[in-house]
């Protein structure tokens, strides 16, 4: 049976059709079992809709405590057993019950490399720095905002024209790429999160950095 995953969304979603170009690329290694989303105007969830996938709304009634919320997406992940919850562009911080319960089967995708620029404002954020490298962490997810063991991160040169929007167009190149890749490399047991030791192991060994592009690609055409 093909691994199984769930995505949470908030957003464009243009993530989340990286995922289901990859899934129909891959029908063998994995499938999207549902799409969650916060957001009822989300575009996300047409996405959803045109690739015939699950979709359910959980929207935040006023004043809903945060532990309240993440019980109701927790009682809807327990119903849906996925193999992976695949965080792609969920604006929303849970809260340490659920991140406990769930980490070692929750990942997140954070526009900067990690640990610079956790929070909002990442491309803006590395401008205002005048770095002159921006990119893209995957992250296992923990009680701490964009916190985690980074799996793997992609990178860019920022150029002196560049804009926080032009940032965000390149960034999201690079999301669309590196997204897919971890979620086949773990679909398919290369990359694995020791929970009792708090580390991301990839074909067996505990990774020393953030794997990139290249080392994903280079392990799949081993397959
Ligand atoms: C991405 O840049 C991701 O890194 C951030 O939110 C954005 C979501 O974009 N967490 P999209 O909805 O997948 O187009």
């Amino acid at each position: 049976m093909a691994f199984e995953i769930v995505v949470l969304v908030s957003g464009f979603g243009s993530n989340l059709q990286a995922l289901i170009d990859a899934a129909k690329a891959h029908p063998d290694q994995y499938r999207i079992k549902a799409v969650i989303c916060n957001r009822p105007q989300a575009y996300a969830l047409e996405r959803a809709r045109q690739a015939n996938i699950p979709y359910f709304t959980i929207c935040a009634a006023a004043g809903q405590t945060r532990e309240s919320y993440d019980q109701q997406l927790n009682q809807q992940l327990e119903t849906l057993q996925p193999d992976l919850i695949v965080m792609a562009g969920f604006m929303r911080i849970l809260s340490a019950g659920f991140t406990e319960k769930w980490q070692h089967k929750l990942i997140n995708i954070h526009p900067s490399l990690l640990p610079k620029y956790p929070g909002l404002n990442t491309h803006q954020r590395a401008l205002d720095a005048r770095d002159a490298i921006h990119g893209i962490s995957i992250h296992y997810v923990n009680a701490e905002v964009d916190g985690g063991p980074v799996i793997a991160q992609a990178q860019l040169e920022i150029k002196s024209q560049d804009s926080a929007e032009t940032l965000a167009q390149r960034i999201h190149e690079l999301e669309h790429q590196l997204l897919p890749a971890v979620v086949l490399a773990i679909a398919t047991k290369k990359i694995h999160y020791n929970l009792a030791h708090h580390q991301v192991t990839f074909l067996g060994d505990e990774i020393q950095a953030p794997l990139s592009l290249e080392n994903l690609y280079r392990a799949k055409s081993t397959d």
